[in-house]
């Protein structure tokens, strides 16, 4: 595995493999692999021939009073378990590298609507700072494919617009979200946790669960089903920010158009901001004024 902390190093080598004809899959991250960065790894290996992971803990999606600093930075034991998964190239660049003039200067990519709502409202700015970065990094990369994971849904859906609005010719592959036995989504925040809060933290899909089957089973008032799904979270300890049933391919309000549901939760068990999603199709001959009549 070949470790690249500069731009044009490793433009010069990923351009040598694409002109012996190799494909490129991209896999993006803030480092501190777990077993869901590695499945994304794994994605890519199968659709291409070249692996690039970058690891980039990237300042411009954090906001003021956010984790920054506190970010677990574990380079050395990433490029053990990266180059354990067979990954060809790695890069890890600095601030200075991605923004040389500095953040106040950066040309900004934002993705309206999509970007706005949900973790958007919580967290101003963030996803400004996640399609700027994505971008540049695709731009430095240029592969393929790219390949994100679903924990993160309203990313991969903000990255796929981004993708289809500014005709990046790279095909973004979603990867379903790793779990822990007990359900809880692997996330680097994770670590955080408490014993007392990680053994409450798989209530947070146990939740969205529960609300996907009252859904499948018909219930339709979801005004209702989301603030019984708030009690639960506050009950169990965490403070919630959203729960929310929304269309997942526009995350918002499920219409009669809607063919899948998405169920996005965001809550906080101490410091610690735990994300999580499930999903539900629709079968379009399903009694839709059923569903309908909940909003
Ligand atoms: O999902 C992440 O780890 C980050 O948001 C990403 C996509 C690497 C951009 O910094």
């Amino acid at each position: 595995m070949r470790t690249y902390s500069g731009n044009a190093q490793l433009q010069a080598a990923l351009g040598k493999l694409r002109r012996d004809g190799n494909t490129i899959g991209f896999v993006p991250t803030m480092g501190n692999l777990h077993e869901g960065h590695l499945d994304l790894v794994r994605k890519a290996r199968d659709l291409c021939d070249i692996v690039v992971v970058s690891i980039f803990v990237n300042p411009l999606q954090f906001g003021a009073g956010e984790d920054l600093d506190a970010y677990p930075r574990t380079l050395a034991a990433d490029k053990e378990k990266l180059f354990a998964e067979g990954v060809q190239v790695l890069y890890a660049p600095g601030v200075e590298e991605i923004y040389p003039e500095g953040m106040a200067a950066q040309t900004i990519v934002h993705v309206p609507d999509l970007g706005d709502t949900l973790c958007g409202s919580s967290r101003p700015g963030h996803f400004d700072g996640v399609t700027t970065v994505v971008s540049k990094l695709f731009n430095i990369v240029q592969p393929d494919i790219a390949v994100f994971g679903e924990k993160d849904f309203q990313q991969l859906s903000i990255v796929r617009k981004m993708v289809t609005d500014l005709c990046l010719p790279i095909r973004i592959v979603g990867v379903a979200t790793t779990r822990a036995e007990d359900g809880l989504a692997l996330s680097s925040r994770n670590g955080y946790l408490s014993l007392d809060q990680r053994s409450i933290a798989p209530m947070l899909h146990q939740t969205l669960n529960s609300c996907r089957e009252a859904i499948a089973c018909g219930f339709d008032n979801f005004l209702q089903l989301e603030s019984h799904a708030r009690m639960r979270l506050l009950q169990s300890g965490f403070e919630p920010d959203y729960f929310a049933i929304r269309d997942a391919r526009t995350l918002s309000q499920v219409t009669e158009d809607t063919e899948e549901i998405a169920i996005l939760a965001a809550a906080r068990l101490g410091k610690t901001r735990l994300i999580d999603n499930v999903r539900l199709s629709l079968n379009p001959v399903s009694d839709w004024g059923m569903l309908a009549s909940g909003h």
